[in-house]
């Protein structure tokens, strides 16, 4: 579905003919507007009008809840019939009230800020409520005593989400406060504030449109609301390309926010990826469970959202992470419920195999006291930090660990028992670290199992660290023999599952790696890594391989043997180039110092990553310095260290995906790393030797398909 804003100039188009202004108050400046009290609200005279244009200077009060409701089910169905409805300030609250919007805002208040504005979202800068308005940021103008009104931690359930706010210069992307709904065939408009005194150009041509648009005036770009299907989401895509950055062929969320990997499960064959979704925008707020599925590992399709916050439920503020259960054949998710200072384990049964429909257990919240023998760590936001899930069943019996604190020793992975799934008795921490090492809380613990012992990784807000060693059953204690981390760059609370055929595929978040501001400016943030399988080498060290279906992106192919790479400059893969990539080779490092590779390089050098393995050192640097001509974009070095074999070769492999480079030494150790060039000729490929000949064994070089555009 392409979204049409063909018509999106209506600033300067005509006002609607026939607007009837229904304030509590008269409002200023004066308006060419027939204007009533709410008051006085005659349902009967609604036909002569076009739109209705609701607009309260304060929160509303128990007379106007009483009068809307007395008139609610005209109003509603004067804009089923194709009539518009503009709500400003305190009037967005009667969204709710002419059950137009499932949802209450969550903030009504006054503007604490010299200067208030709009922060438009990339998903709609060419709508046409936007026309004749310049940027995502467009002027600001200064605070007025109006009431604000505005949904912040809930999403609304049937709107798009248009804008948020800004203050003050800063953005407040979690205050929404640009709505649209369609009701019937009419529309609803709803603007929170900005809209009382209009000083600005922006302003009034705001009004003018939201009126327009409101009456029916220009296209309706459909991108819209939150439970759509894959058409919607394509739509989305189109709607936020960031060509030279979005990955081609690594998940990415079809616009938004996307973080951790929930409830991967092979489930008759199609592989599931659900993650934590926000349909608000590129930030972390009113998550989600977003959904995805494959059957080659390598395309995957959009599902309608999962599971979306109950205001009414445990899981108001956000339907957080967790695993796939499978309950004797029913597919169920356990996750984290967020409310009101809690966070607390919930249950989820899909309706049906596509794992499209799902019911809440009714027993939710299913943990609701803490531990009485731990002193679990309370935050500023939470009562307990208690999250994220990982569930078995040995013999008849259910186990979860969950991931925690324990004040003043570190983060933790609590054991739970069950035997139905619903009552959990508590029983220990399977393993506690020491803050000073691992962190205070761990999040997203994982428990995997394997022939040659278990290994349990924990994210403990910077890194993932594992602990391999044996998981004794007996004693339900993990007793680690070794440690380290999982991957050395922005690769976060991954979670894995058994494939049909035995793989144990792991699935990670790659965080963004640029500022606030750019992710919302590109309307997309946060990408899943590929995916990786898992095993244990004899010695208990993780190994990572790439599966073996991911070769079906492969099209053009470069291959080398025996090339030497000298220092004098000369690169012998000048002819290559791209931002999709697969690079494969193994190095003899005898005797040598530098040796790399450089990636995503324009042809004059102002841009350029370059892949250092300093051999000494011991050491794998990936020099982000002039990555990115932008300031938005980190460029700190991302390292992981480095051992040779026994013969002194090791193997690099590596996957570029535009601003995704994943990075593997020996099929063991693994460096994530985000990079934003701004150039669109920052393709170029290229080997170097620093101080000796290199010899580089074998070579190949792939240039590898989008499955994305
Ligand atoms: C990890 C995490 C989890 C939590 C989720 C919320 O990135 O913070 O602990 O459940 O994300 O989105």
């Amino acid at each position: 579905m392409k979204i049409d804003n063909s018509n999106a100039t209506l600033g300067t188009g005509p006002r609607p003919q026939t607007t009837l202004l229904v304030t509590e108050t008269p409002i200023e400046p004066d308006l060419p507007y027939e204007t009533h009290p709410l008051a006085d609200l005659s349902v009967e005279a609604l036909d002569e009008y076009d739109v209705l244009w609701m607009h309260c200077e304060s929160a509303l009060d128990d007379a106007a809840r009483q009068r809307l409701a007395a008139v609610g089910g005209e109003l509603t169905a004067f804009v089923a019939d194709g009539g518009g409805l503009l709500l400003t300030h305190g009037a967005v609250e009667a969204a709710a009230e002419l059950g137009i919007e499932a949802h209450e805002p969550d903030s009504v208040g006054r503007v604490d800020a010299d200067e208030t504005g709009f922060l438009v979202r990339r998903l709609f800068e060419d709508h046409p409520i936007f026309g004749g308005i310049d940027g995502l940021r467009p002027n600001g103008a200064p605070a007025t005593d109006a009431v604000s009104v505005h949904y912040d931690s809930l999403h609304p359930n049937d709107a798009d989400v248009l804008a948020a706010r800004r203050d003050d210069g800063t953005d407040r992307p979690n205050l929404k406060s640009l709505l649209c709904w369609e009701v019937g065939d009419g529309r609803v408009v709803g603007v929170g504030h900005g809209l009382a005194a209009l000083q600005t150009d922006v302003q009034e041509t705001l009004l003018d449109n939201c009126l327009a648009y409101a009456a029916g005036e220009g296209s309706d770009p459909r991108t819209v609301g939150r439970s759509k299907g894959r058409e919607e989401f394509e739509a989305m895509r189109e709607a936020v390309p960031d060509a030279n950055h979005r990955p081609a062929y690594h998940f990415t969320p079809p616009a938004n926010w996307l973080n951790d990997p929930n409830g991967l499960v092979q489930w008759n064959g199609r592989y599931h990826l659900f993650y934590q979704y926000n349909p608000a925008g590129p930030f972390h707020d009113s998550i989600h469970w977003g959904h995805a599925v494959s059957d080659d590992l390598v395309h995957w399709e959009d599902e309608p959202i999962a599971l979306a916050p109950d205001p009414d439920g445990p899981d108001a503020v956000g339907v957080w992470s967790g695993c796939f259960v499978d309950d004797e054949g029913t597919p169920s998710v356990m996750y984290t419920g967020g409310d009101d200072g809690d966070q607390l384990p919930c249950l989820a049964r899909a309706e049906d195999d596509s794992l499209r429909t799902w019911t809440k257990a009714a027993e939710n919240p299913l943990i609701t006291e803490m531990p009485a023998d731990v002193d679990v760590l309370q935050s500023i936001d939470w009562r307990a930090e208690f999250r994220d899930h990982c569930v078995w069943r040995t013999g008849e019996t259910w186990y979860q660990i969950v991931g925690s604190g324990i004040e003043g020793e570190g983060g933790a992975a609590l054991l739970f028992e069950s035997e139905d799934l619903l009552e959990w008795e508590y029983c220990h921490p399977i393993l506690t670290g020491d803050w000073r090492k691992t962190g205070p809380i761990w999040e997203c613990p994982e428990l995997l199992r394997f022939d040659e012992g278990s290994l349990l990784h924990v994210s403990d807000y910077s890194k993932v660290a594992y602990f391999s060693g044996e998981y004794d059953e007996a004693a339900k204690r993990f007793e680690p023999e070794d440690h380290g981390v999982l991957d050395h760059g922005v690769f976060y609370a991954p979670q894995s599952f058994a494939a049909d055929d035995g793989r144990t595929l792991m699935f990670g978040w790659l965080k963004e790696d640029r500022d606030r501001e750019a992710q919302w400016d590109a309307g997309w943030s946060g990408a899943m890594s590929l995916p990786r399988v898992v095993s244990l080498a004899a010695d208990g060290t993780p190994e990572f391989s790439l599966p073996t279906e991911l070769e079906a992106l492969r099209e053009t192919h470069h291959s080398f043997s025996d090339l030497t790479v000298s220092p004098d400059g000369t690169n012998p893969l000048a002819d290559i180039e791209g931002d999709t990539l697969e690079v494969k080779m193994t190095v003899d490092a005898r005797n040598v110092g530098e040796f790399g590779l450089v990636l995503r390089e324009t042809p004059d050098g102002e841009e350029r990553t370059v892949v250092r393995c300093k051999i000494r050192h011991r050491e794998v640097v990936v020099d982000r310095s002039q990555s990115s001509n932008s300031d938005a974009a980190a460029d700190s070095s991302d390292s992981m260290p480095l051992t040779l074999d026994e013969d002194g070769t090791f193997s690099l492999h590596l996957f570029l995906d535009r601003s995704v480079l994943e990075l593997f030494t020996n099929d063991a150790q693994a460096l994530t790393s985000r990079i934003y060039p701004t150039r669109p000729d920052s393709t170029g490929v290229g080997l170097y030797a620093d101080d000796c000949e290199v010899t580089v064994r074998s070579l190949d070089v792939w240039e590898l398909a989008a499955t994305e555009d």
